[in-house]
C-alpha cells in the first residue's frame, strides 16, 4: 500500500505493508487493520504530517469493506495517532511525537532496528527494542573483548575484608535500612576531597551524587537533559557504551572528530541542535590522547555560548605514568555547565558498582530524584566500607602499588609490540590509563583479528568498531589492566601471525 507523506517542500510515497489474516481464528479485520497502522506510526514509518488515501481507496487496496476502514481509523483517531480534518482528510498527529517519542528516533538513525521476529522481541515496546538492541549489539557484545576494568588480583582484599566484616558487625541499623538516593554523606565528602585534590575539581560533598556505574550516570543524564530526539555529540571513535546510552534515551547522536588536541570544537559548533556533548579530555577513549588547554577552553565557550551541557567521563586518569595529571576540565567551568564524571569499577574493582557524579547545585534533586525512581540508592553498606577504605588510606597505598604494577605490564606491552609487530603496527599515545591503541595498515579487518585474538592474555577489541562512520582507521586496543607483564610477551608473541596475517591478506 503506497501513501503520500510530504518531505520538505514536496511528495513523496512511502510502501507499508498491511497483510490480513482472513483464516477462521482470526482477530476482526479492523483490528488487524488498526493495529498494523499504529505499528508502523509507533516505528516512525509513518511521520506526523503524513496524510493517509481515503477510507474508500484504503478499503478498495486492503480488500475489506469501508466499514472495517473506517472502525480502525476511528480508533487509531480516538487515541491520538490519527487526526481527521474536514477537507484535509485525515493525517498522522503532530503531537504523536510527544506521546510516542522514539517514534521520531526510530525513522531516524535507529531505523536499522531489527523488526520484531517472534516473541519475546515481539513484545516490546519501541523504545524497549532500541534498548534491548542496543544493548546487545553496543555493548555486550564488546564485552567479551574490548578492554575494561582493571584485575581485582593485586586489590588489598584482606584490608577491604576487616573494614566491611567491621561495619557488618558494629555498623548497626544504619548499614541495613534504605539509605539517601544522593549517597552516604561521608563517601559523598571524601570524593569531593578526593577530586579536589588530584583532579582539581571545584566542588563540595553536596555536589557528589553516587551511582552504580557511569553507565547509570550517562542514562539518567540524558534522560534528565535531552529530550527525545535532541542532539548529543560523542568524540568520533568514542566510548560505544556512552553513545549507546544516549541513543538509548532518544537522542540523535553526532559524532565529531577527535585530532591529537582532542575533539575538534569547530566541528562540534556546526550541530545547532546539540545539546549535550559526552568527552573523555584526561584520556580520550580509546586514542588516548589528551585535550589541549585551547581545545577544552574552547569546548567551555562552546556550551556557555549554547547553554549546553558538557559531560566530563574521567575514568582512568589515576593511572598516570609520565608527566604532571592534567587537572580536569570542570576545574575550569565558571558557568556551571560541566558534569563531572568518575568511578571507582574502573580503579577497584569491577564488581564495586560505586561511581560518582559531580554536578552543579542545581542538579543534585533532579538526579537523587530520578535515581530513587529508577533503582533506588547503593548499598549503604559497600558505600561505608568505601569511604572508610579512602579515610584509612588504603586506597592510597593501593593506587601507588597498582601504578608500579601497571606501568610494568605497559612497559612490557610497548615492548613486545615492537618486537614482534613493530614493522606493521605504530603503538598510539600511552601515558595513561590500563590500554592502549595500536595503529595498524587501513585495510586490515580489525574486527576478524580481534575475535582470532580473544583468550590470548590480552584484553583485545577492533578500533574500527569505536568509530561510528565507515572509517579507514584501523587497529586493536590492547588492555594490560588485567594482566601480568609475562602474561603480556607470550599474548603479544602468540598473536604476532595472526597480525602478520591480516596485514598480508590484500598485499597478496
Ligand atoms: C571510557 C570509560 N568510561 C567509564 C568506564 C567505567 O564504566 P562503569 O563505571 O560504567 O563500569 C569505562 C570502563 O571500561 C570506560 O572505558
Amino acid at each position: 500500500m503506497s501513501i503520500a507523506h510530504r518531505r520538505g517542500g514536496g511528495r513523496s510515497g512511502v510502501e507499508i505493508r498491511v497483510v490480513l489474516d482472513t483464516g477462521t481464528a482470526r482477530l476482526p479485520l479492523h483490528v488487524q487493520v488498526y493495529r498494523q497502522l499504529r505499528e508502523h506510526i509507533l516505528r516512525g514509518a509513518l511521520r506526523p504530517g503524513t496524510r493517509l488515501p481515503s477510507a474508500r481507496t484504503l478499503a478498495a487496496d486492503l480488500r475489506v469493506s469501508r466499514n472495517t476502514v473506517e472502525a480502525a481509523l476511528a480508533q487509531l483517531t480516538v487515541e491520538g495517532f490519527l487526526e481527521r480534518r474536514v477537507g484535509a482528510g485525515t493525517v498522522v498527529a503532530g503531537s504523536v511525537r510527544e506521546v510516542v517519542p522514539f517514534a521520531a528516533v526510530a525513522g531516524d538513525e535507529s531505523s536499522a532496528l531489527p523488526a520484531p521476529s517472534g516473541p519475546p522481541s515481539a513484545s516490546l515496546s519501541v523504545r524497549g527494542r532500541l534498548l534491548a538492541t542496543l544493548g546487545i549489539t553496543e555493548i555486550e557484545e564488546d564485552r567479551v573483548s574490548t578492554p575494561g576494568a582493571s584485575d581485582a588480583r593485586g586489590f588489598p582484599s584482606d584490608a577491604w575484608q576487616r573494614l566491611l566484616a567491621r561495619r557488618a558487625r558494629d555498623g548497626g541499623y544504619a548499614m541495613l535500612r534504605a539509605s539517601d538516593a544522593f549517597g552516604v554523606r561521608a563517601l559523598r565528602d571524601a570524593i569531593a576531597d578526593y577530586v579536589r585534590l588530584t583532579r582539581g575539581v571545584r566542588c563540595d560533598g553536596s555536589q557528589v551524587v553516587i551511582v552504580s556505574s557511569t553507565q547509570q550516570a550517562i542514562d539518567l543524564a540524558s534522560r534528565l537533559l535531552l529530550d527525545p530526539g535532541d542532539g548529543a555529540a560523542v568524540e568520533e571513535p568514542c566510548y560505544p557504551s556512552a553513545r549507546a546510552g544516549l541513543r538509548a534515551a532518544g537522542a540523535v547522536v553526532h559524532h565529531i572528530p577527535v585530532d591529537a588536541d582532542g575533539i575538534q570544537v569547530e566541528a562540534l559548533a556546526t550541530h545547532d541542535t546539540v545539546r549535550l556533548v559526552y568527552v573523555t579530555p584526561s584520556h580520550q577513549y580509546p586514542l588516548g590522547v589528551t585535550m589541549s588547554l585551547a581545545r577544552r577552553l574552547a569546548l567551555l565557550q562552546w556550551a556557555q555560548s549554547r547553554r549546553a551541557w558538557i559531560m566530563e567521563d574521567d575514568y582512568d586518569s589515576e593511572f598516570r605514568y609520565a608527566g604532571r595529571p592534567i587537572a580536569a576540565l570542570q576545574g575550569l567551568d565558571t558557568h556551571g555547565c560541566v558534569l563531572y564524571v568518575g568511578t571507582w569499577n574502573k580503579v577497584l574493582f569491577n564488581g564495586l558498582r560505586v561511581a560518582y557524579l559531580v554536578v552543579p547545585p542545581a542538579l543534585v534533586e533532579p538526579f537523587a530524584a530520578a535515581r530513587r525512581l529508577t533503582d533506588g540508592f547503593s548499598s549503604p553498606m559497600l558505600q561505608t566500607v568505601l569511604a572508610d577504605f579512602l579515610a584509612g588510606g588504603h586506597f592510597a597505598a593501593y593506587l601507588r602499588q597498582a601504578r608500579a604494577h601497571f606501568e610494568q605490564c605497559r612497559d612490557a606491552l610497548v615492548q613486545s609490540i615492537a618486537r614482534e609487530w613493530g614493522d606493521v603496527a605504530r603503538v598510539g599515545p600511552h601515558d595513561t590509563g590500563l590500554h592502549l591503541v595500536v595503529h595498524l595498515p587501513d585495510h586490515i579487518d580489525d574486527v576478524r583479528l580481534a575475535r582470532r585474538a580473544v583468550g590470548h592474555g590480552v584484553g583485545v577489541g577492533p578500533l574500527s568498531r569505536h568509530y561510528a562512520a565507515a572509517s579507514s582507521a584501523r587497529g586493536l586496543l590492547l588492555s594490560y589492566g588485567g594482566a601480568t607483564p609475562a602474561s603480556i610477551e607470550r599474548g603479544v608473541a602468540a598473536l604476532a601471525p595472526h597480525v602478520r596475517e591480516a596485514v598480508a591478506v590484500r598485499r597478496r
